[in-house]
């Protein structure tokens, strides 16, 4: 049987950095004593003004390809786990296929709140399992920034905007051991933006009551998260052969650190093999996790054949955990040659992309002027 790998990766945040005393010099209630205190949170970062998800996923995704030395047109399929895509319609992985030039590949959307990346881990890694596929881009990215109430200080504070991918590939041996995959929708209320789908199109009065905004009921996530997260833990260790004792490197969705803090005692997993990055990035939903493991791989956190657990939750309810067994060595290092060609393929691949759009308006036009015999 096939096995997934992870092969490449890659992760983007935009270069705008907020800090807790920014935002109380801003004119919001808080301080930076609170929301380090109550979340562990210092600073995020926010997308600039245009800057939109495919922005963040194409430029986290192009690293992975960098890392993997994989083409674009290797790639058989894009998914995107997002809750804040470029446009409700079409798919941002669709987006994302055209700016990369993956031309042989198909390309989808997961909204599964924050465990979506992980949902995207599991999907594609069944896809290569089964044999439909050998290369599989998965991304986290959103740019929630666009969707939270800057009035309201129980939410604002909490999030961050970045992108992270992973291009999972086939191997002889086994990389991602199992994933569980869970949902809750009677808790769907505690985590929504209530307008802008068909429940409750987007119209004056929704934007004049704030309903296009993220609400939360915060204590309530709280006391779930912690649970949940050592429960679908535990299960995908298990299910993995494997016991708590045999993992050497722990993240979990960087939500809030009490919730981490909280959850990794549970699991009898001690400092060492746990990984915080939440201090500088706030929750970057979609894109917590991938982000994490970078930074990990990138301070030398991650060995061959380490054992690392992922656990994501979120709005849905829903929740998500994997565990991998690491197959690369390390570290990666990129050769000025191999630099230089990426960089110039991608400039080559950026001018196909844009010359595929002008064809498909001349092709418009043309069919307009021209209409071929209805049949
Ligand atoms: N600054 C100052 N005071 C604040 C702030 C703030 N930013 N936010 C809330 N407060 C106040 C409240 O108004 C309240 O005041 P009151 O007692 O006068 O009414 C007081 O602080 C306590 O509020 P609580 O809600 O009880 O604070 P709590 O300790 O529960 O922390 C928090 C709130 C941080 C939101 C916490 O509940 C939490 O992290 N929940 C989980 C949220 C989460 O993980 N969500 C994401 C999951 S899914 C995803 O990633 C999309």
């Amino acid at each position: 049987m096939p096995y997934a790998q992870v092969a490449g990766w890659g992760m983007y945040v935009p270069s705008r950095v907020v800090t807790n005393d920014h935002l109380a010099q801003m004119g919001l209630d808080t301080s930076d004593e609170w929301i380090t205190a109550r979340t562990g949170i210092k600073e995020r970062r926010l997308a600039a003004q245009g800057e939109a998800t495919s922005d963040l996923a194409v430029k986290a995704a192009q690293r992975a390809l960098d890392v993997a030395n994989a083409r674009p047109s290797e790639i058989d399929l894009i998914i995107v786990a997002t809750c804040t895509p470029d446009h409700l319609m079409p798919a941002t992985a669709a987006l994302v296929q055209d700016r990369l030039s993956c031309n042989n590949a198909g390309a989808v959307d997961v909204n599964a709140g924050c465990s979506g990346f992980m949902y995207a881990i599991g999907l594609g890694a069944a896809q290569i399992e089964s044999g439909r596929a050998r290369r599989v881009l998965v991304i986290g990215a959103d740019v929630l920034s666009s969707y939270v109430d800057w009035q309201d200080r129980s939410t604002c504070v909490l999030f961050g905007d970045g992108a992270g991918a992973l291009l999972l590939q086939v191997s002889e041996e086994p990389g991602i051991l199992f994933t569980t995959l869970g949902s809750d929708g009677s808790g769907a209320g505690l985590l929504v933006i209530p307008a802008g789908g068909s429940r409750l199109p987007s119209n004056g009065n929704t934007v004049r009551n704030g309903e296009h905004y993220l609400k939360m009921n915060g204590q309530q996530v709280f006391r779930w998260a912690t649970q949940i997260i050592e429960r679908a833990s535990i299960k995908t260790i298990r299910a993995s052969g494997l016991t708590p004792d045999r993992i050497d490197l722990f993240i979990p969705h960087q939500a809030n650190l009490r919730i981490i803090e909280a959850a990794s005692k549970r699991l009898g997993l001690n400092e060492e093999k746990l990984f915080v990055n939440l201090s500088r990035y706030g929750n970057t939903t979609n894109a917590s996790i991938p982000i994490a493991l970078c930074e990990a791989i990138a301070m030398g956190r991650v060995r061959p054949d380490d054992h690392i657990l992922l656990t994501s939750f979120g709005s849905g309810l829903s929740w998500a955990a994997t565990v991998i067994r690491w197959g690369v060595p390390l570290p990666v290092r990129l050769s000025p040659w191999r630099r230089f060609r990426r960089r110039t393929g991608r400039q080559w691949t950026s001018v196909r992309s844009s010359l595929r759009r002008q064809r498909q308006k001349a092709r418009f036009w043309w069919e307009r002027i021209f209409p071929r015999n209805s049949v």
